[in-house]
């Protein structure tokens, strides 16, 4: 494999032999590697995290599969939006090198067994509604970080508490890759970009914003003074009063993700709403 060739498009490895063949022609050359772990039905939040790659290293891989072990039963894994065609082809126009878009038997062969615990950043928020949803990142993400042996790996913001369970497993278990978190990236109205936002109505779309005006609203009066558990309140009673349900609004330490102590922390407000039968999460920085 010589130079990127964005008119042909990226590589597509399907497996793990595949992509350490690949990787390995990047090594030979002394070129390091920056991986992006997506589930596809790619919008421009991933391909913002894609650039971010390209600037950290000289090779970008973006791996595409939709990870059973994430889904709980009841949640939306068969209808989860499979565009991978469309994903490729705006993976070329980005100028990816590598594609890794392995099968479930790769992944998981028949007698897999080994999960990860996990804890700290892990506790409450979205393990209080999908109490098997990490567990099923981390082993994955571990599995791609492994796998790929990549230099980076590039993880949103949007998805605040993967983020921090991420970097805090990458540092637990000596992974030698350096996890680097990408700002989310919004429509103009505020609504985070997500894959998830294709099922909403065009009722539905238009009151989405509401999650980050509430967030932004709040932010700025913890800022003025307003204590974060009142600020959140009113968050929520926003939220709510616009027609969603509300998973929770609540006030983190921005690092640890645990309940606020001091006043001197750095806090994350965080969101987890039902709009009709769509789940949209958010979070921002006070
Ligand atoms: P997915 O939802 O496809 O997201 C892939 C990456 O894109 C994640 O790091 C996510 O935080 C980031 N992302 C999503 N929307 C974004 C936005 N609006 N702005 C910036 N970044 C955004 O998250 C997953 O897949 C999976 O859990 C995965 C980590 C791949 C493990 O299966």
């Amino acid at each position: 494999m010589g130079q990127v060739d964005v008119l042909q498009g990226p590589q597509v490895a399907g497996s793990v032999s595949e992509l350490r063949a690949a990787v390995r022609q990047f090594r030979g050359a002394g070129e390091t590697l920056a991986l992006v772990p997506t589930m596809g039905a790619l919008h421009e939040g991933h391909i913002a995290l894609v650039r971010q790659a390209q600037a950290l290293a000289q090779r970008v891989a973006v791996s595409i599969f939709v990870n059973p072990t994430q889904f709980a039963p009841n949640e939306d894994f068969s209808r989860y939006p499979r565009t991978f065609d469309t994903d490729v082809e705006k993976l070329r126009q980005a100028g990816v090198d590598l594609v890794y878009a392995p099968g479930p038997a790769d992944m998981y062969p028949p007698g897999f067994c080994t999960q990860i615990s996990l804890s700290g950043p892990a506790l409450g928020l979205e393990t209080d509604f999908r109490s098997h949803f990490f567990s099923g990142v981390a082993i994955v993400v571990a599995k791609l970080l492994t796998q790929s042996g990549a230099d980076f790996a590039v993880f949103g913001e949007k998805d605040y508490q993967q983020l921090r369970v991420v970097t805090q497993m990458a540092r637990d278990l000596d992974l030698a890759v350096q996890i680097v978190p990408g700002p989310t990236v919004r429509e103009a109205d505020g609504l985070a970009l997500s894959s998830r936002n294709r099922y909403l109505s065009p009722e539905d779309r238009a009151v989405a914003p509401v999650i980050y005006k509430a967030l932004t609203v709040a932010a700025a009066a913890i800022r003025a003074g307003t204590p974060p558990t009142t600020a959140v309140l009113a968050a929520s009673t926003t939220i709510a009063e616009a027609g969603l349900r509300v998973d929770y609004v609540a006030a983190r330490n921005a690092d640890t993700l645990a309940d606020l102590t001091s006043h001197q922390e750095p806090i994350r407000l965080l969101v987890a709403a039902w709009l009709g039968s769509t789940r949209l999460i958010d979070n921002i920085g006070v």
